[in-house]
């Protein structure tokens, strides 16, 4: 760092930092050897490019548990869901479930469909502790069938699961498609297709993945004709002609991708397998129990964390007499790393009754320690 300071970084739902050796090491290798546009042209450069590039969808892939040829590379994790949300061709009539956490990348992108294309948008009834209202949920799929059902796997604010597998199950008995948002969770928690039969799975690069961010991805396990590209573009092959190739990856990886960025996805997942994921998420899991713990014996309420999905290693709360933004600002400058506010996900915060002032978030990741969570105990203590 340029001016060295003494920093805890207890924000890892928005960006895990810092980045592992391994990672680091890996996109410097491919800045300084073959960072080139893979695909294009047989140069040496490119096909080393190129070869990377598929070696970093096949090592995804394998712990996604997909075939290689349904993973796409895409900008970010809201990239993916704009392009699901956008290319399914959704129109007036069409009925659009979402569940009451979803970040704005959902919620922005669902307004901008029920303003443009008079799609309905209706929220699922999942409660604040993350549980589905099968009865109720299938009334409403008998009257109001749904063409598509969007659900984060877990909440960036809370952390908490919801019942992917509950929530798709019952879409598809009413032939709707079902995308997973897998922002906060591919990585330590990566939702595997057997368990859950998602049709869309979006996930980014720097967070539970350990890469950088300018990349992320979207698993198609539909029909890829059922959604229309958002980028029309070069891919590298079939130059003559003027349409965009119908088979996958290449028909939804328009341009230039950020391939250093791709290439610490690869890294990262080599990484979490080394390590161990179950050792990772555990570690991490340690740690939120001792804020959580901690937090609680101060007599502070935390928001959310009662999901018996799990959590994905996040604690929102609020202290009486001191807004979020307040105690952010006294954090800040203790040195602090931490996220208040709305998180970019308003919904669900009036979900868990935090709306407008939200919540200060704090969330571990693996290289903390327990001296980290303990040094923000201090100063809450310190307020309290
Ligand atoms: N979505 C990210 C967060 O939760 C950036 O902070």
């Amino acid at each position: 760092m340029g001016d060295a300071v003494d920093v805890v970084y207890l924000d890892n739902a928005a960006t895990t930092f810092p980045k592992p050796g391994e990672v680091v090491e890996a996109v410097t290798e491919c800045l300084r050897s073959y960072a080139v546009s893979p695909r294009r042209g047989r140069n040496p450069l490119s096909r080393a490019a190129e070869k990377e590039m598929d070696r970093a969808r096949t090592g995804l892939a394998k712990m996604l548990g997909v075939s290689p040829d349904h993973l796409i590379f895409m900008p970010s994790a809201t990239y993916a869901i704009n392009l699901v949300l956008q290319g399914m061709g959704m129109s007036s009539g069409d009925i659009l479930y979402i569940s009451p956490f979803e970040h704005n990348a959902v919620v922005r992108c669902a307004e901008y469909l029920r303003q443009t294309r008079g799609v309905q948008v209706r929220e699922l009834p999942i409660d604040r502790d993350c549980n589905l209202d099968v009865h109720e949920a299938r009334r409403w799929f008998m009257t109001a069938p749904p063409k598509l059902v969007a659900v984060v796997h877990a909440s960036n604010v809370s952390g908490d699961i919801l019942p992917i597998k509950e929530v798709a199950d019952l879409a598809h008995e009413y032939g709707a498609k079902v995308l997973v948002d897998g922002a906060q969770t591919v990585g330590a928690h990566t939702p595997q297709l057997d368990n859950c039969g998602y049709d869309f799975l979006t996930f980014s690069s720097h967070k539970g993945l350990y890469g950088i961010p300018g990349s992320g991805g979207l698993v198609i396990n539909s029909d890829p004709e059922l959604i229309r590209p958002l980028i029309y573009g070069g891919t590298g092959t079939n130059s003559e002609d003027t349409v965009m190739p119908s088979t996958l990856p290449e028909r939804f990886e328009a341009g230039t991708h950020a391939l250093p960025s791709i290439v610490s996805m690869r890294a990262g997942v080599q990484w979490l397998e080394s390590v161990g994921i179950d050792k990772v998420r555990m570690k991490v899991e340690g740690l939120t129990r001792r804020l959580i713990n901690g937090l609680t014996s101060l007599g502070i309420g935390i928001v959310g964390c009662r999901s018996r999905h799990g959590n994905s290693g996040v604690v929102s709360f609020t202290m009486g007499g001191i807004s979020p933004e307040e105690l952010n600002r006294v954090l800040d400058s203790e040195g602090i790393c931490v996220r208040s506010g709305l998180h970019c996900a308003p919904l669900a915060h009036h979900t868990l009754g935090t709306f407008p002032n939200g919540t200060v978030r704090v969330s571990p990741g693996y290289f903390n320690t327990e001296a980290d969570v303990d040094r923000l105990l201090e100063v809450i203590e310190a307020l309290c």
